[in-house]
């Protein structure tokens, strides 16, 4: 992998060959693997093509090792100030921000459930979770957010694994549940063993 970061340039690349050496617990490959990555190079270029590339700072919540964050702070199409990743896994922060220590203060990763963070102190223009089938009540979460605020949400209907508790079963359910104001974009990626959703648009 560091060979591989020396060849690519890439600050994301640096970062995995070193989450690899610090971290050697931390379940880095199925946050890279293939799906994973699909899923949020097609939340990027969405983001992109229907929301645009200037975002004073981007909160990711349930954002497990950063890979998102990291993703867009790469990408030269985008203008972004900072990103902060959230979870309420005290595990995954340390391995975050080694993922993370190339972008310096523009890459954040704090520990805290996303309920009960209060969103106005956060002050994020961009608001993503694309892990809404990890969380109960995505309707009751995206009403703590301030209306008007941009979000970025995915989902999917992939009910075997366990530790999905909130999965939908096509984009109309999702789009149903999250109830969105204004939707700039709304999609279905299907993948081997599921399919996965995605919303653009502001609460
Ligand atoms: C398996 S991961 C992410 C999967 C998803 N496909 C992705 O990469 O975006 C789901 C994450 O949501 C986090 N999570 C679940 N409930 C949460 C909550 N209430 N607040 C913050 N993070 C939460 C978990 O700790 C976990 O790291």
């Amino acid at each position: 992998m560091r060979g591989l970061a020396a060849y690519s340039g890439s600050v994301l690349v640096d970062g995995l060959a070193r989450v690899i050496a610090k971290h050697p617990e931390a379940n880095i490959a199925n946050a890279f693997n293939y799906k994973q990555v699909g899923c949020k190079l097609w939340a990027r270029d969405k983001l992109f093509e229907s929301a645009g590339p200037s975002y004073r700072k981007v909160a990711v919540l349930g954002g497990w090792y950063g890979v998102l964050p990291a993703m867009l702070l790469e990408d030269p199409r985008f203008n972004i100030g900072a990103t902060v990743s959230y979870d309420i896994d005290p595990a995954v922060e340390e391995v975050a921000r080694t993922l993370g220590s190339g972008f310096g203060e523009r890459f954040r990763a704090v520990t805290a459930d996303m309920y009960t963070l209060d969103y106005r102190n956060v002050a994020a223009d961009l608001i993503v979770n694309t892990s809404c089938e990890h969380i109960a009540d995505l309707p009751g979460w995206l009403g703590f957010l301030p209306s008007g605020t941009r979000v970025l949400l995915q989902s999917n209907d992939y009910f075997s694994e366990p530790t999905h508790i909130n999965c939908v079963s096509s984009l109309d359910q999702f789009r149903a549940q999250a109830g969105l104001a204004r939707t700039d974009f709304a999609g279905a990626l299907p993948m081997k063993k599921y399919t996965r959703f995605m919303l653009i648009g502001t609460i």
